[in-house]
C-alpha cells in the first residue's frame, strides 16, 4: 500500500520533470553550464561518514546530472572536479580524488558513449598521476567523434594560472615577432585560454551555500549569470538543475547596454 504510494508520488514528479524540460526547451537554453560542485564533505559529515564517502557521492551526480543534461539539450557541462589549490587537502583526500575519473570513466564510459557524450578535460594534465591522466585520455579520445553533450572536467585547474600561461605564451610569439603588441585583444587572449574551443559558459551554478569563485574561469564568467543553491552536490538533482535553468531564462542578459524598451 506504502510502496503504491510512493510510485504513484515518483510517477507524478517525474512528470512535473518532464513537462517542466518541455517548457524550458520551447524558451532560450543556456548553452553551456558551468558548475562548482561543492558540499562533498558536509554531506559525508551530516551522515558520521568520511569526507570521501561524499565525494563517491558527487561521483554519481556527475553521472546523474550529464544524463539530464544532455536530455534537455544543454551544449556544453563544465565541471570543476579539482583545483590547484585542491593539492592542499590531506594526502589520502587527495589520492582518492585522482583515482575518481578512473572509476567514473570506467564504470560510466559505455553510457557516455550510448548518450553520444563528448568529454573533455582542461587544467595542467601533465602533472596529475598517471592512472588519472590515462583514464581521462582514453575516454577523451574515445568520445572524441561523439556530438551529444560536452562534458568538460575541469581537473588541476585553476583560472589565475590559465591567465599566467596565456600571457606567457602571448608574450612568446611577441618576442618571436609572430604577434605585435597592437594585436593583443580580448580574442587573441581568450584564444590562449584552456577553453578556447568553448563558448563562456552562460550560466554558473555553486551548491553548498558558499557564495565564491574559488579560482573558477575567471575570465569567461565575465557576463555569465549566477545561481547558487544551499543545496549540497550529492543531493543535486534533476529538480535542482530545472530550477536553476528556469531562473536563467528569466533573467535579462543586457551585457552592460540596455534592451529595447529601456532605451527611452
Ligand atoms: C568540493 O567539496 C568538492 C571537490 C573538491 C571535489 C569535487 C569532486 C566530485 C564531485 C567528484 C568528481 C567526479 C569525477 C568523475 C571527477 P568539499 O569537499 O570542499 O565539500 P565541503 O566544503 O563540504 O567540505
Amino acid at each position: 500500500m506504502l510502496n503504491k504510494f510512493f510510485r504513484k508520488k515518483k510517477k507524478m514528479i517525474s512528470n512535473d520533470l518532464m513537462e517542466r524540460k518541455q517548457v524550458a526547451q520551447s524558451q532560450q537554453l543556456p548553452s553551456h553550464i558551468a558548475i562548482i560542485m561543492d558540499g562533498n564533505g558536509r554531506w559525508a559529515k551530516k551522515r558520521t561518514l568520511p569526507r570521501v564517502a561524499g565525494h563517491h557521492e558527487g561521483m554519481k551526480t556527475v553521472k546523474k546530472i550529464t544524463k539530464f543534461a544532455n536530455e534537455v539539450g544543454i551544449n556544453t557541462l563544465t565541471l570543476y572536479a579539482f583545483s590547484t589549490e585542491n593539492w592542499k587537502r590531506p594526502k589520502l583526500e587527495v589520492e582518492f580524488l585522482m583515482r575518481l575519473p578512473e572509476e567514473f570513466l570506467g564504470t560510466y564510459l559505455p553510457e557516455l558513449m550510448e548518450q553520444n557524450v563528448q568529454v573533455k578535460m582542461m587544467g595542467n594534465i601533465d602533472s596529475l598521476p598517471e592512472y588519472t591522466k590515462s583514464s581521462i585520455n582514453k575516454a577523451v579520445e574515445q568520445t572524441a567523434n561523439n556530438d551529444g553533450l560536452i562534458l568538460n572536467f575541469a581537473m588541476n585547474y585553476g583560472s589565475r594560472d590559465e591567465i599566467v600561461q596565456a600571457v606567457q605564451k602571448i608574450v612568446y610569439d611577441v618576442q618571436e615577432g609572430k604577434v605585435s603588441s597592437n594585436d593583443i585583444t580580448e580574442e587573441l587572449v581568450s584564444s590562449h585560454l584552456m577553453t578556447k574551443d568553448l563558448k563562456e559558459p552562460d550560466l554558473l551554478i555553486r551548491t553548498s551555500g558558499e557564495v565564491r569563485l574559488s579560482n573558477f574561469m575567471l575570465w569567461q564568467l565575465a557576463y555569465t549569470e549566477f545561481w547558487f543553491t544551499e543545496t549540497l552536490w550529492p543531493d543535486f538533482d534533476e529538480e535542482c538543475l530545472m530550477d536553476a535553468i528556469e531562473i536563467y531564462q528569466k533573467r535579462n542578459r543586457r551585457y552592460g547596454g540596455l534592451k529595447g524598451e529601456e532605451v527611452n
